[in-house]
């Protein structure tokens, strides 16, 4: 299965602040749970500890944490990018909906899955916002922008965005 990368990015590169998302945007989570429903989704330890306590529903949480000890109900644990990614595609392979894994950050996540990805979908925020962590460089030369939508701020938006997928020059990157 393919390896597509979720995020939404502000314009200097701010993904997160204090744990959380600096942000409101409902229109582009409501699209964010369309589009990875019935598939596995990957995700930082830190990044499962913003939910409410519970899974994302109707999706093969994994989340990646390097204690082995750590549990998350309603989540499979690994220890590794690679064990996620082992899992999600032996466990996908008997959703009947899945068709790309999914991760969905957060910072420490995206930076080690960039170089292994073939697909990002990433919302731009149009907006430099203040946060403490960050998207890592999308080098135009690795990184093709194959679709973009200008989407303005909805009612319980804070931001317009806009709406961006990137195919992978030159097939799949992937060596893990
Ligand atoms: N804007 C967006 O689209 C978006 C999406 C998701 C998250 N976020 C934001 O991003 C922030 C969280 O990002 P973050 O960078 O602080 O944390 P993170 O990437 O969510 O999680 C980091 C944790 O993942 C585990 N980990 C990372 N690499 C690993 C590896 N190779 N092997 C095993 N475990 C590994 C470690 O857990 P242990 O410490 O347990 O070992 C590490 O502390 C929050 O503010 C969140 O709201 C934004």
């Amino acid at each position: 299965m393919d390896v597509t990368i979720y995020a939404a990015v502000a314009g200097n590169g701010v993904i997160g602040r204090e744990g959380g998302l600096p942000w409101r945007l409902s229109s582009d989570l409501k699209r964010f749970k369309a589009t990875t429903m019935g598939n596995p989704i990957v995700m930082g330890r830190k990044t499962w500890e913003s939910f409410p306590k519970k899974p994302l529903p109707g999706r093969l949480n994994i989340v990646v944490s390097r204690d082995a000890a750590y549990r998350a109900e309603g989540a499979e644990v690994v220890t590794s990018l690679k064990d996620a990614l082992t899992l999600a595609t032996a466990k996908g392979r008997c959703m009947a909906a899945a068709e790309e894994i999914c991760i969905v950050g957060g910072g420490e996540i995206y930076r080690q899955a960039i170089g292994i990805a073939d697909r990002l979908k990433l919302t731009h925020v149009l907006a430099d916002i203040d946060g403490d962590t960050l998207f890592p460089n999308v080098d135009p030369e690795i990184w093709a922008l194959v679709s973009a939508e200008d989407l303005p701020a909805g009612e319980k938006d804070s931001h317009a965005t806009r709406y961006t997928v990137y195919e992978r020059r030159g097939g799949s990157g992937r060596q893990v």
